[in-house]
């Protein structure tokens, strides 16, 4: 059986992934603190400081780095702070630090879990996932890069912030392709075990929704019912918008209203 290290294995993809990955391969994730999955080889360890990323990688065949640091979607909630800049030392030198090890061991596949529209985004964070893949396609060691659009549970976690307040202002007509990470995790368990793939095909939810849809649908099922004032989206941030959605890629199946059916606040 292969090892396979999982970086970001602590968080919300990455416990789906480490899910799919259990029965074909040893998992080993690399957490900044050690996870109770007793079938996990935790090692502990930190990509913003490098400590125990050159363990993780010894004698593994596959790493699948799924860590990310996005302030925006640790609080859930945007800052004007969000706009200018965004952490690099997680996602860009983390990720050289990483690939540098992975070279040194002789990993045989390098998978970067990025985001549908990075390539397009002058948004600090997409910009950063953006040189992070730059560095894995010049890295050295085989590689894939997974993109995948917005997930569900940051989708929740925002709205239930937002809620908070009692009107919000959504610009309705900007369109948001929501995707359930299981539904993610299962398409990298596949993709990871055929090997490396380069740019591989894009991964998004079965719908693309309007944000005022989104919005009501989470109204429903979540029982809040704050005042939402429709306001109108420029022609450049409905272009963004839609930049983020993936509808020719391929498709999970969980919708959002099933989602939301299914999961609790957290
Ligand atoms: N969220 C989305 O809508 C979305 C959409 C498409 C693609 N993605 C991508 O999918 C991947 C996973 O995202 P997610 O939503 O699952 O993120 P998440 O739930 O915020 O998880 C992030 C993970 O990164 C780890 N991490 C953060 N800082 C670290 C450090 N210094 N050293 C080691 N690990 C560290 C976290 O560990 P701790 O628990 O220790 O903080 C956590 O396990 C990312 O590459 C993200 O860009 C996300």
């Amino acid at each position: 059986m292969d090892t396979v290290l999982i970086t970001g294995g602590t968080g919300h993809l990455g416990r789906d992934v480490v899910a799919a990955l259990k029965s074909r391969y040893r998992v080993r994730v690399l957490a900044r603190s050690r996870g109770q999955d007793p079938d996990v080889e935790w090692i502990k360890g930190d990509l913003a400081t490098g400590a125990g990323v050159q363990d993780s990688v010894s004698g593994a065949q596959i790493v699948i780095h799924a860590a990310t640091l996005s302030p925006a979607a640790r609080r859930g909630y945007l800052l004007p702070t969000d706009f200018w800049r965004s952490p690099p030392q997680v996602d860009v030198d983390g990720t050289r630090r990483l690939l540098e090890e992975a070279r040194k061991a002789g990993v045989a596949h390098f998978a970067y879990i990025s985001i549908v529209g990075v390539d397009r985004s002058r948004i600090p964070y997409m910009l950063v996932k953006h040189a992070a893949e730059e560095l894995v396609r010049a890295g050295g060691v085989p590689w894939s890069v997974l993109r995948a659009t917005q997930f569900h549970w940051l989708a929740d976690r925002m709205l239930g912030k937002a809620s908070r307040m009692p009107l919000l202002a959504v610009p309705g007509a900007l369109v948001t392709h929501p995707v359930d990470s299981r539904d993610f995790a299962a398409y990298v368990a596949d993709r990871v075990q055929e090997g490396p793939g380069g740019d591989c095909e894009t991964f998004g939810g079965p719908e693309v929704l309007e944000l005022r849809d989104l919005v009501r649908q989470w109204q429903q099922a979540r029982g809040r019912k704050f005042r939402v004032l429709n306001v109108p989206a420029p022609a450049r941030l409905r272009r963004a918008a839609r930049d983020m959605t993936a509808p020719n890629g391929r498709l999970g199946d969980t919708t959002w209203s099933d989602w939301l059916r299914t999961h609790q606040p957290e």
